[in-house]
């Protein structure tokens, strides 16, 4: 397992990062057999795995069940957890009870949390030894009062995001993830940082990248931001479907190959 010494020297080498979603066992264990570095257990699996509309429904229930599975498919894979929705920003004390527990239950490698009003919380983490993901830019969770949109378009906008990923440095962030924002705003942050930043929809010059497994592999999603490439496509899995329900109707399936050769009723009284 790569652990965050190796993604501070894979930053000063210039070796690029790769993180993927995962959230469940098969979809895991593909990930670390792919050689991916980095699995985010991303409360996106609201909407890839659950069918809810947003991140906004997924609960703590929800991200625990789908980490531990995670966790025992990719048992050799530094993996991320996503701190849903509601469970940052509520008081000190619970913020913190959630990250414990959530950190602890999945045995995560980091938790993340999205938004720079939670650099208290990643500072106090921190110092309790919890390694915390900052994930700024869009951030989902949030997409009632911004939209699902390039964030960080203005002047402004772009100094208070500068500002905010060195606070998110400072306050201990082990990493950064930028979600659509300019590639060139991207590229700035990347170099001020010391710390690895991690990009989707953010150009190429951040020190990694990281995608939606159902949106790489076209699984059952239905819309493509501009910043997913398909690397595969599951929606032949439903041709795969129709030929077994085809065949079960015609009498195909099963087959003698598919069919248990041993005879037991010559010697049973019916
Ligand atoms: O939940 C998620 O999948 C994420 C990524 C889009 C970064 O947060």
């Amino acid at each position: 397992m790569k652990f965050l010494h190796d993604f501070m020297n894979m930053k000063s080498n210039g070796e690029k990062m790769t993180m993927l979603t995962a959230y469940d066992y098969p979809s895991a264990k593909q990930a670390e057999q792919a050689g991916i570095e980095t699995i985010l257990v991303g409360d996106s699996l609201g909407m890839t795995v659950l069918g809810y509309e947003s991140t906004v429904q997924v609960t703590m229930q929800d991200m625990k069940h789908h980490a531990k599975a995670v966790r025992r498919g990719a048992r050799d894979t530094f993996m991320v957890v996503d701190m849903p929705f509601g469970t940052v920003g509520v008081d000190d004390k619970t913020d913190m009870e959630n990250a414990v527990e959530l950190y602890q239950e999945t045995n995560a490698n980091a938790l993340k949390m999205e938004g720079a009003h939670t650099a208290p919380l990643i500072k106090r983490c921190t110092q309790s030894g919890i390694p915390v993901a900052a994930h700024l830019g869009l951030t989902p969770q949030s997409f009632g009062i911004t939209g699902y949109k390039l964030q960080a378009a203005s002047k402004e906008a772009a100094e208070e995001l500068i500002a905010d990923a060195k606070l998110m440095e400072q306050s201990g962030a082990v990493m950064l993830v930028l979600e659509a924002i300019p590639s060139d705003l991207a590229a700035t942050i990347t170099k001020t940082l010391s710390i690895p930043v991690i990009g989707i929809g953010a150009g190429a010059d951040t020190d990694g990248q990281v995608l939606v497994y159902h949106d790489v592999l076209n699984y059952g999603v239905d819309r493509k931001p501009k910043f997913v490439k398909r690397y595969g496509d599951f929606t032949t899995g439903v041709d795969a479907l129709k030929a077994y329900h085809e065949e079960v109707k015609a009498g195909l399936f099963p087959s003698p190959e598919f069919t248990y050769k041993k005879q037991i009723m010559d010697e049973v009284d019916a």
